[in-house]
């Protein structure tokens, strides 16, 4: 979703700006926009599109200055036009803002401003906020104070970056709900709502909590509480690297992300044992939490809720433990009867995403013990979980997940044998047969990468198609169900998961000549096949993803990936191919899908 960048320094500001914006891409957005000042005056350029328009267009204007903010927006309040692209500004300059979040008392503020004489040009709520930052700095004489009346009234979530007029050279900097980033480098700083858009100028990085105020200028930054009394913060070490927002040889991200799963899960993996024992004691959990649990809820959204639902299975079957899976947004609204033995995990590769944060606090304030499975270090759920695993993929710029998704399913699969573990239900032989199974994944996963051919060559037959099914039984349903939003969120070819067994209660009536239907088969291998000779009758085009030497009876293409006890995590590759491969043939923005952003930090 949206992005900020910052710079205040010794160098011009807007190449920087430029530079931290495309490497905000990845998130999401329809318009972007910057604003630099020279010390007199703040220049802002901004346009509906992408980053490399708004380069162009600065090529030709004045926007010299050693101090500015940029912004990608992903429209909520108003479309994705110009005027509604950030930065904003008060009427005469004194502030100018970029936003990210939503600020959800804006139309009772927007009254109240209006009755105060102010005008507005935007349908933005961004435009509500800044004007009203501008009505506190008014009343209280300068920044900081300004900005705690304004966390004060302001309601929702926000990372706010702003220049105030007066204050020449300085960055100000607060956030709600909303991730910010500072870092401080060679007599320069520099501010970002995502570690890879500075990454590559500072390591080190300060992590802006909630309601803290930064004060930035060229080579220092201040923090402050919410009632602007100074506080002191420590720089953490950020593991990223700009360099992995580059493709490469690679067409697109998600070729390469999908390419780099072998390495991202053998890095989780090793980052999860040690001597060959599973050691989560780098997160703090402990064998007597895990013991004590008598039930899990995991808690994700999209296709970490499909990781979600692999991983119940797999608790269910080795730990033996009562698990459900829900999707985030439902979770936090429905008063979930959560036990006092509950361990709620959270899944999420950004550790932003608001739904999923949200159902922490609701699990935490209903007091169970809460456990995250992020990607993003740092993160808002991975610091407000009680545990957090950390999943080792890297920075993944495709908007659509596929090496994170890897990674989650991993680091669950070791969570699962040491909660069965912890319960007294794994002996050591067995114990060590799953962690030997989970230790060959990275080469079975590479192995499976030989299928992109292959899969190709079915993207193609399929890729005209305007539906596609998929089906699968057990634990192959819910990897059905990834491929299926994988491909609908590449392609935009309507997709659709459905169990196996449920399709001929309604669904099949959809079934026509030629209809696709991707077959993940494994569990309950004959009844799955039975399916598919039901679908193959009516006339579908039959495609089976199986473990090799499995003979598909009634499959058209057969994708054949390495066997594995579990199976989840090499199935899903072809299915991610398929996806990949049907948007190219369409002709469309794999990387950057329509509509999607990468962390939805709004619910
Ligand atoms: C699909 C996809 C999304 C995310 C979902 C959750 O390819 O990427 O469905 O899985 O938005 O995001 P995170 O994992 O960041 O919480």
């Amino acid at each position: 979703m949206c992005g900020i960048v910052g710079f205040t320094g010794k160098r011009q500001a807007l190449p920087i700006l430029l530079k931290g914006l495309e490497r905000l891409e990845y998130r999401g957005y329809d318009s972007a926009g910057v604003a630099v000042c020279d010390g007199k005056t703040t220049r802002i350029s901004k346009n509906a599109g992408r980053v490399y328009v708004l380069k162009y267009k600065t090529e030709s204007e004045n926007l010299v200055g050693t101090c500015g903010i940029g912004h990608t927006r992903w429209a909520t309040h108003g479309k994705a036009t110009e005027e509604n692209a950030h930065p904003h500004t008060s009427e005469d300059l004194a502030v100018v803002a970029v936003h990210n979040g939503i600020i959800e008392n804006y139309a009772r503020l927007k009254t109240m401003l209006v009755e105060k004489g102010y005008a507005f040009y935007s349908q933005t709520d961004t435009e509500v906020a800044v004007k009203w930052l501008d009505y506190c700095l008014k009343q209280e004489g300068e920044p900081l104070q300004a900005l705690s009346r304004f966390m004060e009234q302001v309601e929702g979530s926000y990372a706010l970056a702003v220049l105030f007029k007066e204050y020449e050279g300085e960055i100000y900097a607060i956030r709600k709900d909303s991730p910010l980033l500072v870092g401080v480098a060679n007599g320069e700083s520099f501010l970002a709502s995502d570690a890879p858009a500075i990454a590559e100028y500072t390591g080190d990085l300060y992590y802006m909590e909630n309601k803290e105020i930064a004060q930035i200028t060229a080579g220092e930054a201040r923090f402050y509480d919410e009632r602007a009394q100074e506080i002191k913060k420590v720089a953490v070490r950020a593991k990223t690297s700009g360099e992995e927002t580059e493709k490469g040889a690679f067409a697109h991200f998600t070729l390469k992300e999908i390419f780099e799963q072998p390495k991202a899960v053998e890095r989780t993996i090793n980052a999860l044992l040690k001597d060959g024992f599973i050691d989560f004691s780098a997160a703090g959990i402990s064998e007597k939490m895990l013991k004590e649990r008598g039930q899990v809820w995991i808690v994700a959204c999209g296709s970490a809720y499909h990781a979600g639902l692999v991983l119940q299975y797999f608790f269910e079957s080795v730990a033996k433990i009562p698990t459900r899976v829900e999707l985030a947004s439902e979770f936090r609204y429905r008063n979930p009867l959560l036990g006092k033995d509950a361990l709620v995990v959270a899944i999420s590769q950004s550790g932003e995403t608001a739904d999923t944060l949200f159902a922490v606090r609701e699990a935490k304030r209903a007091g169970a013990e809460t456990l995250a499975i992020v990607n993003v270090y740092g993160s808002s759920i991975a610091r407000e979980a009680k545990y957090t695993l950390y999943t080792q993929a890297g920075t993944e710029v495709a908007v659509a997940t596929t090496k994170a998704y890897s990674t989650q399913l991993v680091a669950g699969y070791l969570l699962g044998v040491e909660l069965a573990r912890g319960r007294g239900g794994l002996d050591e032989r067995a114990y060590r047969a799953w962690i030997e199974e989970i230790v060959a994944l990275p080469a079975k996963l590479s192995q499976t990468l030989e299928i992109r051919g292959e899969a190709e060559q079915a993207a193609k037959r399929i890729a005209k198609q305007p539906n596609v099914f998929f089906i699968g039984r057990g634990v192959d349903y819910a990897t059905a169900m990834e491929g299926s939003l994988k491909l609908k969120e590449i392609s935009y070819i309507h997709a659709e998961a459905y169990a196996a067994g449920e399709l001929k209660h309604g669904a099949i009536s959809l079934i026509e000549t030629g209809t696709p239907v991707v077959c993940v088969v494994d569990s309950m291998f004959e009844k799955t096949v039975s399916n598919l000779a039901e679908v193959k009758a009516r006339g579908a085009f039959t495609i089976a993803v199986a473990g090799e030497g499995k003979n598909v009876e009634g499959a058209e293409v057969t994708l054949s990936v390495p066997n594995s006890r579990l199976f989840a995590s090499v199935a899903v590759v072809p299915l991610q191919f398929l996806g990949y491969y049907c948007g190219v043939e369409r002709g469309e923005d794999v990387d950057k899908p329509r509509n999607l952003a990468k962390s939805v930090t709004v619910e």
